[in-house]
C-alpha cells in the first residue's frame, strides 16, 4: 500500500501518453470522446473477458472540476467507432475543456483497478496520485495552469467503469497529493539535458539558446530556450498539426481509388512502416500511393518549416532546434530535404519515433519523481528534528 502513486500524464490532443507508478509502465490512449447517449447493451461477462480492456473504455465520471457532470463516455477506441465522437478542435484551450480532463481521470482510474497500490473494498478504489502534467505553453503564459491545478487538487473525482472487460462495476476514488503543471516547452528541454535522477546529461547543451519545435496533432508549439529556461515572450504556438495532412490524404485516397480507410492512424501506418510504405491493396493489387502522402506532406513540411524561418529571425542569436512530437516523426525527411535545399539551419530530430512522442511524458516523469523525492526527503528531515527536540 502507497500514500501515493506518482503519475506523469501528457494529455495530448491527438493522444494522452502517460506513465504510471514506473517509467515502464505505460498508457497510450487516442483523444477521442463520446458521451454515451443511449443505454450501451449490456454484453455477457463471459464475452467480455475475451475483449482488450484498452479497447473498451466505457466509463461514467463525476467531478465538481468539470462543466457537465454524471456522464457516461466512451473513451478511445471505442468512441472511435461511434458517430458523435469529440475530438478537439484546433484553437481549444486544453486547460478549459472537460474532455481533457475525461481523458485524465480515465487514465488514472485505468491505472488504478490495475495496480496493487490502492485498498480495494466492495469493488472501491480510493487511489492517491502525485500528478505531473502540462499544459501548451500559450496557456501557461495566459496563467490557466493556476486553476486547471487547484480544481484537480481541490476535490475528490470519481470514475466508475461501465461496460468495460475486467473492471466492470469498479469505482475509482482519485485525489491528488500534489499537482505540478509544467508548460510542454521546459519539459521538453528537461528531458533534453537530464536523465532520469535529472542529473545533467548534455553538458553542451545547458547554456545555449535551443529552441524546440514540437509537431502534434492539432498545434504546433516552438519553445525558445535562454539561460536555461523558457522565454514566455519568444515562444510561439501554432493552430497547425498533422490530423489535417492525415485527414487530407485519407479523403484523396478514397476519391481516387474508392478505398475507405478506418482512421488516421491507417495513414500514419502507411507512411511511416518499414516495409511496403506508400502502398495500400486496392481490390486485391498492391497499389502505390506515393504521390499522394508525397504531395500532402510536403506541404505541410513547407508550412511547418515557415514556422521554424519566423520564429528563427526573431531569434538569431539561436543555435540549434530540435524537432519533437509525432509530427516531427512523419514530417522528418521532408523537413530535412527542405533545409538542406533552402536555409541550412542546425536542426536535429530523433531516430526512434517514440522517443519524440514520449517526450513530453518522460520528462514529467523526471520532475515528479524529483519532486516527490525531495518532498520525502524534507519531511524525513522535519520528523528527526522534531524528535531531536
Ligand atoms: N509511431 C508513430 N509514428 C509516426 N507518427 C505517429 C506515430 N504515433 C503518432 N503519430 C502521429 O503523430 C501525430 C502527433 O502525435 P503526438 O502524440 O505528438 O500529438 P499530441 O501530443 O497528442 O498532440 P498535441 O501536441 O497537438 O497536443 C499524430 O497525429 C499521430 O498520427
Ligand atoms: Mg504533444
Amino acid at each position: 500500500m502507497v500514500k501515493s502513486r506518482i503519475a506523469a500524464v501528457d494529455v495530448g490532443n491527438d493522444a494522452l501518453k502517460g506513465n504510471f507508478g514506473k517509467l515502464e509502465n505505460e498508457l497510450y490512449i487516442p483523444n477521442v470522446i463520446a458521451p454515451d447517449l443511449e443505454d450501451r447493451p449490456v454484453i455477457g461477462i463471459e464475452e467480455l473477458d475475451e475483449k482488450e480492456v484498452l479497447d473498451n473504455i466505457h466509463i461514467r465520471v463525476h467531478s465538481p472540476a468539470l462543466d457537465e457532470n454524471n456522464i457516461v463516455y466512451r473513451v478511445g477506441n471505442l468512441a472511435t467507432k461511434t458517430n458523435n465522437s469529440q475530438e478537439l478542435d484546433p484553437g481549444s484551450s486544453k486547460s478549459e475543456e472537460d474532455q481533457t480532463l475525461i481523458m485524465l481521470f480515465a487514465a488514472l482510474a485505468l491505472d488504478a483497478v490495475s495496480t496493487n497500490d490502492f485498498k480495494e473494498k466492495n469493488d472501491v478504489i480510493d487511489a492517491t496520485y502525485t500528478l505531473g502534467t502540462g499544459l501548451p505553453l500559450r496557456e501557461v503564459k495566459e496563467g490557466k495552469d493556476v486553476g486547471y491545478r487547484s480544481q484537480l487538487l481541490g476535490s475528490v473525482h470519481q470514475v466508475e467503469f461501465l461496460v468495460t472487460p475486467k473492471h466492470q462495476g469498479k469505482k475509482v476514488n482519485i485525489k491528488f497529493e500534489e499537482v505540478k503543471v509544467y508548460p510542454e516547452g521546459f519539459a521538453a528541454y528537461v528531458n533534453l539535458i537530464m536523465d532520469n535522477d535529472l542529473k545533467v546529461i548534455n553538458k553542451e547543451l545547458i547554456d545555449k539558446q535551443i529552441l524546440i519545435q514540437d509537431i502534434g496533432g492539432l498545434s504546433t508549439d516552438i519553445a525558445v530556450i535562454r539561460n536555461r529556461n523558457v522565454d514566455d515572450d519568444k515562444a510561439q504556438g501554432f493552430n497547425l498539426g498533422v490530423s489535417e495532412s492525415l485527414e487530407a490524404i485519407r479523403e484523396e485516397i478514397r476519391s481516387r481509388h474508392g478505398v475507405e480507410l478506418d482512421s488516421r492512424r491507417d495513414v500514419v501506418d502507411i507512411i511511416t512502416r518499414k516495409n511496403d510504405r506508400h502502398h495500400i491493396m486496392v481490390r486485391g493489387s498492391r497499389t502505390n500511393v506515393h504521390d499522394i502522402t508525397d504531395h500532402i506532406l510536403l506541404d505541410l513540411a513547407k508550412k511547418e518549416y515557415r514556422f521554424l524561418r519566423n520564429v528563427w529571425a526573431k531569434n538569431s542569436q539561436s543555435e540549434i532546434c530540435y524537432f519533437v512530437g509525432g509530427g516531427s516523426a512523419v514530417l522528418k525527411d521532408y523537413i530535412k530535404a527542405l533545409n538542406n535545399k533552402l536555409d541550412g539551419y542546425n536542426i536535429e530530430f530523433f531516430e526512434d519515433e517514440n522517443e519524440s512522442i514520449w517526450m513530453m511524458a518522460n520528462a514529467y516523469y523526471k520532475l515528479i519523481t524529483d519532486f516527490s523525492r525531495k518532498a520525502e526527503k524534507d519531511t524525513k528531515e522535519e520528523k528527526t528534528t522534531e524528535k531531536a527536540k
